[in-house]
Protein backbone atom coordinates (compact mmCIF):
# COMPACT_ATOMS: atom_id res chain seq x y z
CA UNK A 1 0.00 0.00 0.00
CA UNK A 2 1.79 3.23 -1.09
CA UNK A 3 1.04 5.92 1.70
CA UNK A 4 1.54 9.71 1.26
CA UNK A 5 2.69 11.38 4.38
CA UNK A 6 3.13 15.61 4.87
CA UNK A 7 4.44 17.37 7.78
CA UNK A 8 3.86 21.02 8.16
CA UNK A 9 3.25 22.18 11.35
CA UNK A 10 6.26 24.38 11.35
CA UNK A 11 8.75 25.35 9.26
CA UNK A 12 9.48 22.22 7.24
CA UNK A 13 7.42 21.28 4.01
CA UNK A 14 7.85 17.72 4.32
CA UNK A 15 6.29 14.85 1.64
CA UNK A 16 7.31 11.21 1.37
CA UNK A 17 6.11 8.25 0.07
CA UNK A 18 6.53 4.99 2.14
CA UNK A 19 5.18 1.56 0.69
CA UNK A 20 4.35 -0.74 3.20
CA UNK A 21 5.85 -3.69 1.54
CA UNK A 22 9.11 -2.06 0.24
CA UNK A 23 9.71 0.79 2.70
CA UNK A 24 10.38 4.94 2.31
CA UNK A 25 10.76 4.64 -1.47
CA UNK A 26 11.44 8.45 -1.37
CA UNK A 27 10.94 11.95 0.43
CA UNK A 28 11.74 15.42 0.21
CA UNK A 29 12.09 18.27 2.79
CA UNK A 30 12.16 22.21 1.82
CA UNK A 31 13.48 24.17 4.78
CA UNK A 32 12.12 27.84 5.55
CA UNK A 33 15.08 28.67 7.33
CA UNK A 34 16.18 31.71 4.54
CA UNK A 35 12.35 32.82 4.79
CA UNK A 36 12.74 33.55 8.68
CA UNK A 37 16.29 34.14 9.08
CA UNK A 38 16.34 37.80 9.47
CA UNK A 39 13.64 38.23 12.18
CA UNK A 40 15.13 35.87 14.37
CA UNK A 41 12.53 32.85 14.83
CA UNK A 42 9.46 31.25 12.60
CA UNK A 43 6.97 34.24 11.89
CA UNK A 44 3.40 31.73 11.59
CA UNK A 45 1.87 33.64 8.89
CA UNK A 46 5.05 32.94 6.35
CA UNK A 47 5.23 30.03 7.44
CA UNK A 48 1.61 28.64 6.56
CA UNK A 49 2.24 30.85 3.17
CA UNK A 50 5.22 29.19 1.97
CA UNK A 51 3.86 25.69 3.07
CA UNK A 52 1.10 27.07 0.33
CA UNK A 53 3.61 27.57 -2.17
CA UNK A 54 5.60 24.41 -1.40
CA UNK A 55 3.43 21.61 -1.18
CA UNK A 56 1.95 20.76 -4.00
CA UNK A 57 5.11 21.47 -6.47
CA UNK A 58 7.04 18.96 -3.72
CA UNK A 59 4.53 16.28 -4.22
CA UNK A 60 4.45 16.09 -7.79
CA UNK A 61 8.53 16.17 -8.01
CA UNK A 62 8.69 13.18 -5.51
CA UNK A 63 5.74 11.26 -7.31
CA UNK A 64 7.55 11.70 -10.59
CA UNK A 65 10.57 11.06 -9.77
CA UNK A 66 9.66 7.43 -8.59
CA UNK A 67 7.51 7.17 -12.27
CA UNK A 68 4.51 7.67 -10.20
CA UNK A 69 1.09 9.60 -10.44
CA UNK A 70 -1.38 10.71 -8.06
CA UNK A 71 -3.91 8.04 -8.60
CA UNK A 72 -0.91 5.84 -7.28
CA UNK A 73 -1.52 6.92 -3.95
CA UNK A 74 -3.35 4.82 -1.31
CA UNK A 75 -3.61 6.19 1.86
CA UNK A 76 -2.82 9.89 2.94
CA UNK A 77 -1.18 11.04 6.23
CA UNK A 78 -0.62 14.51 7.42
CA UNK A 79 0.91 16.08 10.67
CA UNK A 80 -2.38 17.06 12.23
CA UNK A 81 -0.77 18.54 15.50
CA UNK A 82 1.01 19.70 17.89
CA UNK A 83 2.17 22.98 15.97
CA UNK A 84 1.22 26.12 14.12
CA UNK A 85 -2.88 26.34 13.77
CA UNK A 86 -2.18 28.12 10.13
CA UNK A 87 0.38 26.38 8.79
CA UNK A 88 -1.34 22.87 10.20
CA UNK A 89 -4.44 23.61 8.41
CA UNK A 90 -2.20 23.43 4.90
CA UNK A 91 -0.99 20.23 5.17
CA UNK A 92 -4.69 18.62 6.84
CA UNK A 93 -6.69 20.41 3.83
CA UNK A 94 -4.13 19.82 1.16
CA UNK A 95 -4.25 15.90 2.49
CA UNK A 96 -8.39 15.65 3.16
CA UNK A 97 -8.94 17.13 -0.37
CA UNK A 98 -6.55 14.73 -2.20
CA UNK A 99 -8.36 11.60 -0.14
CA UNK A 100 -11.55 12.70 -1.00
CA UNK A 101 -10.53 13.00 -4.55
CA UNK A 102 -9.20 9.78 -4.74
CA UNK A 103 -11.60 7.92 -2.80
CA UNK A 104 -8.61 7.28 -0.40
CA UNK A 105 -8.27 6.54 3.63
CA UNK A 106 -6.91 9.55 5.17
CA UNK A 107 -5.05 10.12 9.41
CA UNK A 108 -4.44 12.63 10.83
CA UNK A 109 -0.95 12.15 12.55
CA UNK A 110 0.86 13.39 15.91
CA UNK A 111 3.96 15.07 15.44
CA UNK A 112 5.74 13.80 18.54
CA UNK A 113 4.40 10.25 17.87
CA UNK A 114 5.65 10.71 14.30
CA UNK A 115 9.54 11.50 16.01
CA UNK A 116 9.09 8.84 18.23
CA UNK A 117 8.95 6.05 15.51
CA UNK A 118 11.24 7.26 13.02
CA UNK A 119 13.57 4.99 14.36
CA UNK A 120 11.96 2.22 12.98
CA UNK A 121 12.96 3.79 9.20
CA UNK A 122 16.39 2.70 10.71
CA UNK A 123 18.16 -0.22 10.74
CA UNK A 124 18.54 -1.97 13.10
CA UNK A 125 15.26 -0.80 14.44
CA UNK A 126 13.94 -0.94 18.21
CA UNK A 127 11.30 -3.56 19.36
CA UNK A 128 8.68 -2.96 21.65
CA UNK A 129 8.78 -2.12 24.36
CA UNK A 130 11.41 1.23 24.75
CA UNK A 131 11.72 4.34 26.17
CA UNK A 132 11.67 7.32 24.24
CA UNK A 133 13.75 10.26 24.90
CA UNK A 134 11.93 13.05 22.76
CA UNK A 135 14.08 16.18 21.99
CA UNK A 136 12.61 18.98 19.84
CA UNK A 137 12.26 22.58 19.51
CA UNK A 138 9.01 22.36 21.52
CA UNK A 139 9.11 18.92 23.52
CA UNK A 140 11.52 17.35 26.26
CA UNK A 141 10.09 14.32 27.05
CA UNK A 142 10.93 10.97 28.36
CA UNK A 143 8.20 8.72 27.71
CA UNK A 144 7.50 4.67 28.12
CA UNK A 145 6.08 3.41 24.93
CA UNK A 146 4.68 0.01 25.51
CA UNK A 147 3.19 -0.29 22.05
CA UNK A 148 2.57 1.41 18.78
CA UNK A 149 -0.06 4.22 20.16
CA UNK A 150 0.20 3.34 23.79
CA UNK A 151 2.61 5.90 25.14
CA UNK A 152 2.85 7.03 29.18
CA UNK A 153 4.72 9.90 30.09
CA UNK A 154 7.49 9.58 32.38
CA UNK A 155 8.79 13.04 32.40
CA UNK A 156 9.13 16.28 30.59
CA UNK A 157 10.33 19.74 30.75
CA UNK A 158 8.99 22.27 33.26
CA UNK A 159 10.04 25.44 31.35
CA UNK A 160 12.06 25.49 28.02
CA UNK A 161 12.54 22.65 25.61
CA UNK A 162 16.19 21.47 24.77
CA UNK A 163 16.00 22.84 21.52
CA UNK A 164 14.45 26.01 22.69
CA UNK A 165 17.09 26.23 25.13
CA UNK A 166 20.11 25.73 22.34
CA UNK A 167 18.54 28.09 20.16
CA UNK A 168 17.57 30.69 23.13
CA UNK A 169 21.36 30.17 24.04
CA UNK A 170 22.54 30.63 20.09
CA UNK A 171 20.47 33.82 19.95
CA UNK A 172 22.16 35.38 23.30
CA UNK A 173 26.00 34.46 21.40
CA UNK A 174 24.73 36.39 18.46
CA UNK A 175 25.09 33.47 16.61
CA UNK A 176 22.29 33.09 13.74
CA UNK A 177 18.95 31.55 13.59
CA UNK A 178 18.07 28.65 13.54
CA UNK A 179 21.23 28.62 16.57
CA UNK A 180 20.72 25.21 17.69
CA UNK A 181 22.95 23.32 15.14
CA UNK A 182 25.03 26.36 14.45
CA UNK A 183 25.71 26.47 18.60
CA UNK A 184 26.42 22.38 18.60
CA UNK A 185 28.88 23.29 15.78
CA UNK A 186 30.94 25.70 17.43
CA UNK A 187 30.72 23.97 20.40
CA UNK A 188 32.88 21.23 19.02
CA UNK A 189 35.96 23.64 19.00
CA UNK A 190 35.53 24.59 22.36
CA UNK A 191 36.62 23.84 25.72
CA UNK A 192 33.41 22.54 27.59
CA UNK A 193 35.41 22.58 31.03
CA UNK A 194 36.45 26.10 31.10
CA UNK A 195 32.76 27.60 32.23
CA UNK A 196 31.60 25.41 34.87
CA UNK A 197 27.46 25.89 33.91
CA UNK A 198 24.43 24.51 36.17
CA UNK A 199 23.16 21.17 35.62
CA UNK A 200 19.19 22.01 36.43
CA UNK A 201 17.16 19.17 37.91
CA UNK A 202 20.41 16.62 38.16
CA UNK A 203 20.19 15.69 41.53
CA UNK A 204 16.15 15.43 41.95
CA UNK A 205 15.00 12.20 42.21
CA UNK A 206 12.45 12.54 39.01
CA UNK A 207 12.35 12.41 35.46
CA UNK A 208 11.96 15.78 34.72
CA UNK A 209 14.03 18.40 33.14
CA UNK A 210 14.19 22.53 33.78
CA UNK A 211 16.24 24.15 31.06
CA UNK A 212 15.64 28.18 31.07
CA UNK A 213 17.85 28.67 34.16
CA UNK A 214 21.11 27.60 31.87
CA UNK A 215 20.17 30.44 29.75
CA UNK A 216 20.05 33.06 32.20
CA UNK A 217 23.53 31.27 33.66
CA UNK A 218 24.92 32.08 29.88
CA UNK A 219 23.34 35.58 30.10
CA UNK A 220 24.88 35.96 33.85
CA UNK A 221 28.42 34.57 32.60
CA UNK A 222 28.46 36.95 29.53
CA UNK A 223 28.09 40.02 31.24
CA UNK A 224 30.79 38.73 33.52
CA UNK A 225 33.29 38.68 30.95
CA UNK A 226 32.67 42.08 29.14
CA UNK A 227 28.94 42.99 29.01
CA UNK A 228 27.50 42.22 25.87
CA UNK A 229 27.96 39.40 23.31
CA UNK A 230 30.13 42.05 21.06
CA UNK A 231 32.98 41.55 23.83
CA UNK A 232 33.18 38.45 23.65
CA UNK A 233 35.92 36.67 21.91
CA UNK A 234 35.77 33.46 19.55
CA UNK A 235 37.11 31.74 21.29
CA UNK A 236 35.04 32.43 24.89
CA UNK A 237 31.85 32.39 22.27
CA UNK A 238 33.48 28.35 21.60
CA UNK A 239 34.32 27.59 25.65
CA UNK A 240 30.52 28.80 26.26
CA UNK A 241 28.74 26.91 24.05
CA UNK A 242 30.68 23.63 24.88
CA UNK A 243 29.84 24.47 28.62
CA UNK A 244 26.61 25.01 27.66
CA UNK A 245 26.09 21.61 25.56
CA UNK A 246 28.22 19.52 28.34
CA UNK A 247 25.36 20.58 30.85
CA UNK A 248 22.39 19.79 28.58
CA UNK A 249 23.86 16.96 27.41
CA UNK A 250 24.78 15.93 31.04
CA UNK A 251 21.08 16.27 32.31
CA UNK A 252 19.86 14.16 29.51
CA UNK A 253 21.83 11.55 29.47
CA UNK A 254 21.69 11.18 33.23
CA UNK A 255 17.74 11.08 33.28
CA UNK A 256 17.54 8.27 30.22
CA UNK A 257 19.86 6.14 32.32
CA UNK A 258 17.64 6.87 35.41
CA UNK A 259 13.87 6.08 33.18
CA UNK A 260 15.60 2.86 31.98
CA UNK A 261 16.26 1.73 35.24
CA UNK A 262 12.47 2.77 36.72
CA UNK A 263 11.26 1.15 33.92
CA UNK A 264 13.54 -1.99 33.37
CA UNK A 265 13.88 -1.92 29.57
CA UNK A 266 16.52 -2.49 27.82
CA UNK A 267 16.36 0.07 25.08
CA UNK A 268 16.47 3.89 24.76
CA UNK A 269 15.08 5.63 21.69
CA UNK A 270 16.11 9.02 21.23
CA UNK A 271 13.85 11.45 18.51
CA UNK A 272 13.70 15.10 17.84
CA UNK A 273 15.79 17.67 16.51
CA UNK A 274 18.05 17.99 19.14
CA UNK A 275 18.49 13.78 18.73
CA UNK A 276 21.41 15.10 15.39
CA UNK A 277 23.49 16.76 18.17
CA UNK A 278 26.65 14.73 18.10
CA UNK A 279 27.78 14.88 21.39
CA UNK A 280 24.29 14.25 23.12
CA UNK A 281 24.39 11.10 20.77
CA UNK A 282 28.26 10.24 21.71
CA UNK A 283 27.30 10.64 25.78
CA UNK A 284 23.60 8.40 25.31
CA UNK A 285 26.19 5.72 23.86
CA UNK A 286 28.39 5.64 26.88
CA UNK A 287 25.79 5.58 29.41
CA UNK A 288 23.84 2.60 27.42
CA UNK A 289 27.68 0.84 27.36
CA UNK A 290 27.95 1.35 30.98
CA UNK A 291 24.64 0.48 32.08
CA UNK A 292 23.59 -2.15 29.47
CA UNK A 293 21.05 -0.95 27.21
CA UNK A 294 20.99 -0.55 23.48
CA UNK A 295 20.31 2.75 21.77
CA UNK A 296 18.71 3.34 18.43
CA UNK A 297 18.20 6.52 16.58
CA UNK A 298 16.49 7.62 13.25
CA UNK A 299 18.76 8.10 10.18
CA UNK A 300 20.47 11.22 10.82
CA UNK A 301 18.22 13.49 7.93
CA UNK A 302 14.87 11.84 9.67
CA UNK A 303 16.00 13.44 13.15
CA UNK A 304 14.54 16.65 12.32
CA UNK A 305 10.97 17.31 10.84
CA UNK A 306 10.01 15.64 7.57
CA UNK A 307 7.38 13.37 5.65
CA UNK A 308 8.84 10.10 6.00
CA UNK A 309 8.05 9.85 9.96
CA UNK A 310 4.87 10.98 8.91
CA UNK A 311 3.95 8.80 6.17
CA UNK A 312 5.37 5.65 8.56
CA UNK A 313 2.76 6.69 10.81
CA UNK A 314 0.33 6.80 8.71
CA UNK A 315 1.45 3.92 6.93
CA UNK A 316 1.26 1.92 10.58
CA UNK A 317 -2.30 3.34 11.62
CA UNK A 318 -4.03 3.21 8.29
CA UNK A 319 -3.19 -0.25 7.77
CA UNK A 320 -5.13 -1.08 11.09
CA UNK A 321 -8.42 0.53 9.81
CA UNK A 322 -7.95 3.74 11.52
CA UNK A 323 -9.52 6.78 9.24
CA UNK A 324 -10.09 10.47 10.10
CA UNK A 325 -13.68 11.89 10.20
CA UNK A 326 -15.03 14.70 8.32
CA UNK A 327 -14.65 17.79 8.82
CA UNK A 328 -11.34 17.59 9.78
CA UNK A 329 -9.53 19.69 11.94
CA UNK A 330 -6.16 20.62 13.25
CA UNK A 331 -4.84 20.54 17.27
CA UNK A 332 -2.14 22.86 17.58
CA UNK A 333 -2.06 21.83 21.17
CA UNK A 334 -2.44 18.03 21.51
CA UNK A 335 -1.31 15.53 24.07
CA UNK A 336 0.54 12.28 23.34
CA UNK A 337 -0.96 10.10 26.11
CA UNK A 338 -4.37 10.30 24.49
CA UNK A 339 -3.96 8.86 21.36
CA UNK A 340 -5.57 5.55 20.32
CA UNK A 341 -3.27 2.72 20.44
CA UNK A 342 -2.51 0.88 16.87
CA UNK A 343 -3.34 -2.58 17.02
CA UNK A 344 -4.65 -3.82 19.71
O1 LIG B 1 12.17 18.15 15.81
P1 LIG B 1 12.49 19.48 15.24
O2 LIG B 1 12.98 19.56 13.82
O3 LIG B 1 11.26 20.44 15.30
C1 LIG B 1 10.33 20.42 16.32
O4 LIG B 1 9.43 19.55 16.27
O5 LIG B 1 10.52 21.25 17.24
O6 LIG B 1 13.54 20.14 16.23
C2 LIG B 1 14.07 21.41 16.02
C3 LIG B 1 15.00 21.75 17.18
C4 LIG B 1 15.49 23.19 17.14
O7 LIG B 1 15.37 23.76 18.43
C5 LIG B 1 16.94 23.04 16.71
O8 LIG B 1 17.75 24.07 17.17
C6 LIG B 1 17.31 21.73 17.36
O9 LIG B 1 16.16 20.91 17.15
N1 LIG B 1 18.50 21.10 16.74
C7 LIG B 1 19.67 20.90 17.40
C8 LIG B 1 20.56 20.29 16.46
N2 LIG B 1 19.91 20.15 15.26
C9 LIG B 1 18.64 20.64 15.47
N3 LIG B 1 20.02 21.16 18.66
C10 LIG B 1 21.27 20.82 19.04
N4 LIG B 1 22.19 20.25 18.22
C11 LIG B 1 21.88 19.97 16.93
N5 LIG B 1 22.79 19.40 16.13
ZN1 LIG C 1 9.51 18.00 15.12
Amino acid sequence: MLILGIESSCDETGVALYDTAAGLLGHSVHSQIALHAEYGGVVPELASRDHVRRLLPMLKAVLSAHGLGVRDIEGIAYTQGPGLAGALLVGASVGTALGYALSVPVVGIHHLEAHLLSPLLAEPAPAFPFVALLVSGGHTQLMAVEAAGCYELLGETRDDAAGEAFDKTAKLLGLPYPGGPVLAQLAEEGDATRFKLPRPMLDQDNLDFSFSGLKTAVLTLTRQLGGNTAALSPKDKADIAAGFQEAIVDVLSAKCTRAITATGMSQLVVAGGVGANRRLRQRIDLAGEKSGFRVFYPPMELCTDNGAMIALAGAMRITEGQRGALPFNVRPRWDLGSLAAIGQ
